[in-house]
């Protein structure tokens, strides 16, 4: 019996895609690469704007037909599953199997049921499932909490993914364990919100002291994802400050620059607060490597609220931006009561903070030329005769093939810059050696 799965949304789906294939496998199951060689195709779904559930949609048609055609199993999981417009949509195409983003560990019974299955409860053991660590992977996610206690109201997140559920750390740190045993060199602690961690669970360390442990363990890189301006609080901080493993590499979306719009987003802090952070990053930690999230056109913006985003920009001067235009989602709190403002309108901001986002990145792009840096190559570059990674602020950086025959960390100097990538060479011992392998590898 042969399986293939289809992934959409986040980090945290990958690493759920990666739990359901390992269980898939320990039941017998092959893994393929496509539909057409698959007797079972799971579709694992991200509802978080409407684009994604588009392409649900019409690959679910897809699928439908070929199981006309030849009988096909149809799975579906992840967060438009644990939604009415998503189970209005597996009834509509057939799915056969249906798994909300908390019962992946229902999958084997599931596939025993000789009718269609839908399992929406979280489900405790999804905690405690650990995965083998992925084949020839240098680097892997690790998922350390489910779930959103926050509640902004344009995001449908807490309705998918339910409250905030930390693992136990004996698990995380298991796991970690075996990845690192396994050759992993990067390891990415994962959550809608890690800065939680452990505040849900009487006796769990705190994210920071999470960090620390992590960052004991022999792991040359540790990196996490996602923070949460109220929770990134100084005690996270001096962790990163204090730790070498742990990346300087910081994601903390900011949304908007206006504080009408941050508080009708119910972000629960305002731009002083969040700038305060952003300076209290800067003097622990000077060589930061900051990153944002922001939305453009969400209800009632008005210019003037824009060019609040914009100076923010400005202030802050990111190194990297992940900018979207404002998606109304069903069941959220903004889509009841805000009204959605004209797609002309936000498309045209979404290309003013492009703009402003080049601008930044070539700029703190050019500051790396010149120095030495950690680069974790990972296979080919879409550029003839290099090949491509990252280094340790999650800059893309291309390096000459010849120079990296086998994936890696390696000692790049930094050459040139453009706004999107690094060009370096590598310099000196590589560090540490790195585990001969053939290409492609993950
Ligand atoms: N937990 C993370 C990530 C949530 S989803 C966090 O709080 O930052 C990732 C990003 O998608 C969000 O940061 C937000 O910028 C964006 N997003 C969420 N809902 C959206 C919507 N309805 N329309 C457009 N972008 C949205
Ligand atoms: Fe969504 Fe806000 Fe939770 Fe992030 S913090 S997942 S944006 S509700
Ligand atoms: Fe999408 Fe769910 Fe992630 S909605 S962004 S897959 S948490």
């Amino acid at each position: 019996m042969r399986a293939h799965i289809i992934t959409y949304g986040c980090q945290m789906n990958e690493y759920d895609s990666h739990l359901v294939a390992s269980e898939l496998v320990s039941l017998g199951w092959e893994l393929v690469d496509s539909v057409e060689e698959a007797d079972f195709v799971l579709v694992n779904t991200c509802a978080v704007r409407g684009k994604p559930v588009e392409k649900v949609r019409s690959l679910l048609g897809q699928l439908r037909k070929e199981k006309e055609r030849r009988g096909l199993l149809i799975g579906m999981m992840g967060c438009l599953a644990q939604l009415d417009e998503g189970q209005q949509m597996a009834k509509k195409f057939g799915v056969d199997v249906l798994l909300g983003p908390g019962a992946l560990t229902s999958l084997p019974e599931a596939l025993k049921a000789n009718e269609r299955f839908w399992d929406l409860t979280f489900r405790e053991d999804v905690l405690d499932y650990i995965p083998p660590p992925p084949k020839g992977a240098l680097s892997a996610h690790v998922t350390i909490i489910r779930g959103c206690n926050h509640h902004c109201t344009y995001c449908i997140v807490p309705t998918t993914r339910g409250p905030e559920v930390s693992r136990h750390p004996d698990l995380i740190l298991k796991e970690i364990e075996l990845l690192k045993q396994a050759g992993v060199v990067e390891v990415t602690l994962l959550g809608q919100n890690v800065n939680s961690y452990g505040k849900d669970q009487p006796g769990f360390p705190s994210f920071a002291e999470l960090l620390r442990m992590v960052g004991g363990m022999g792991i040359p890189r540790v990196r996490f994802l996602t923070s949460h301006p109220v929770n990134f609080t100084d005690d996270i901080i001096e962790a990163i400050a204090e730790t070498p493993a742990i990346c300087r590499y910081i994601h903390l979306p900011v949304q908007s620059g206006s504080d009408r719009v941050l508080r009708r987003m119910a972000r629960e802090y305002r731009r002083a607060h969040y700038l305060e952070r952003i300076r209290k990053i800067r003097e622990a930690l000077p060589d930061a490597v900051l990153s944002t999230d922001i939305i453009v056109g969400f209800p009632g913006e008005t210019e003037e609220d824009f060019q609040e985003t914009l100076s923010l920009y400005d202030e802050v001067g990111y190194d990297q931006a992940y900018m979207f235009i404002y998606s109304p989602r069903p069941g959220t709190p903004a889509y009841k009561h805000f009204q959605d403002l004209p797609r002309e309108v936000k498309v045209e901001r979404l290309m003013r903070l492009i703009e402003k986002q080049k601008e930044w990145s070539y700029r703190r792009n050019l500051e790396w030329v010149g120095k030495t840096v950690e680069v974790l190559v990972r296979g080919e570059a879409k550029e003839e005769g290099f090949v491509q990674g990252h280094d340790r602020g999650n800059h893309p950086v291309l390096v000459p093939a010849s120079q990296a025959p086998v994936p890696g960390l390696y000692q790049v100097e930094i050459k040139q810059a453009t706004p999107h990538l690094l060009f370096g060479e590598v310099v000196g011992a590589k560090a540490p050696a790195p585990i001969p392998c053939p290409w492609p590898r993950g």
